[in-house]
C-alpha cells in the first residue's frame, strides 16, 4: 500500500513571522501522526525558518518552483543546490499557475525536473486540464500530452504526481471522488505502460481540498494524498486534512 502524502502549497502567502506562527501551532497538532507523510511548501523567503523549526520532526520541506540551470546569470531564479542548502527535500514543478502566468511549457517543466532530480531533489509534478478541455472531453488527451512532454527521458524515482484540474483550484469546486479517481487511474495506466515502478508512485489530488472533502477523496483506491492550497494556510484546517488522510 502507498503511504498517504499530504502537501501544503502556500503559494505567495505568509511572511517569515506568519510562517513561524503557523509552524509553532501546527506541530503539536500532528506530533503523533506517523501514518501520513506531510510536506510544507512555503515561499522561498520562509524556507530557512521552516527548516529550522522542522529539524526534529519528520515533516518534509518543499519549494514551489526551481530553475533548470545549475547556476549563473539568471536574475531572480533559484537553483536546486540553493533549495537543498535551505533544507528542502522536495520541489513542486509545473503548477498550473506557473504554466498560466509564467508561460511554463511541458518542455520547460521537463528541463526543471531533470535538473532537480540530478541534484537529488524529489519532485511533485503537477498536471491537469482546464474547464474548457474537460467540457470538450479532452481530459485524457491533455494528461497524455503533459505526461509525455514533462516526463520525457525521466524515470519515476523520486517522483510524485499531483493531478490538479485547473477548474478546481482555488474555486471551491472540488472534483468528485469519482472524477479524481478516474483521472488518477488514467495517469497510473499511462505510467505503467511507459515506465517502471508505476505501482509505487503516489498520485495526489489537488483543487479545493478541505477538511470536509479529504476523507471521501482518500476512500478512492487511486488517490494517495492531496496537494492543498487555501485550506493548508490555517494550522487546524491543515491538521484536520492530515488526520483525515489516514486510510
Ligand atoms: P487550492 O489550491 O487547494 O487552494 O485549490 C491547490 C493548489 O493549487 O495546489
Amino acid at each position: 500500500m502507498r503511504k498517504p502524502f499530504i502537501s501544503a502549497n502556500w503559494k505567495m502567502n505568509k511572511t517569515i513571522e506568519e510562517t513561524e506562527e503557523f509552524i509553532n501551532s501546527f506541530l503539536p497538532m500532528v506530533k503523533d501522526i506517523t501514518a501520513v507523510d506531510i510536506l510544507i511548501a512555503p515561499p522561498f523567503t520562509s524556507l530557512q525558518a521552516v527548516a529550522r523549526l522542522l529539524k526534529t520532526t519528520n515533516i518534509k520541506l518543499g519549494a514551489q518552483n526551481v530553475f533548470y540551470e545549475e547556476k549563473g546569470a539568471f536574475t531572480g531564479e533559484i537553483s536546486p543546490a540553493m533549495l537543498l542548502s535551505a533544507g528542502c527535500s522536495h520541489v513542486i514543478i509545473g503548477h498550473s499557475e506557473r504554466r498560466q502566468y509564467f508561460m511554463e511549457t511541458d518542455e520547460i517543466v521537463n528541463k526543471k525536473i531533470k535538473t532537480a532530480r540530478k541534484n537529488g531533489l524529489e519532485v511533485i509534478l503537477c498536471i491537469g486540464e482546464s474547464l474548457k478541455e474537460r467540457e470538450e472531453n479532452k481530459t485524457f488527451e491533455v494528461l497524455d500530452r503533459q505526461l509525455t512532454g514533462s516526463l520525457k527521458d525521466i524515470d519515476l524515482n523520486g517522483m510524485t504526481i499531483a493531478y490538479e484540474p485547473i477548474w478546481a483550484i482555488g474555486t471551491g469546486k472540488t472534483a468528485t471522488k469519482e472524477q479524481a479517481n478516474e483521472a488518477h487511474a488514467f495517469i497510473r495506466g499511462w505510467l505503467k505502460k511507459n515506465r517502471e515502478g508505476a505501482e509505487k508512485l503516489r498520485i495526489l489530488y489537488g483543487g479545493s481540498v478541505t477538511p470536509e472533502s479529504i476523507e471521501s477523496l482518500m476512500s478512492e483506491s487511486e488517490v494517495d494524498g492531496a496537494l492543498v492550497g487555501g485550506a493548508s494556510m490555517k494550522p487546524d484546517s491543515f491538521a484536520k486534512i492530515v488526520t483525515g488522510a489516514i486510510k
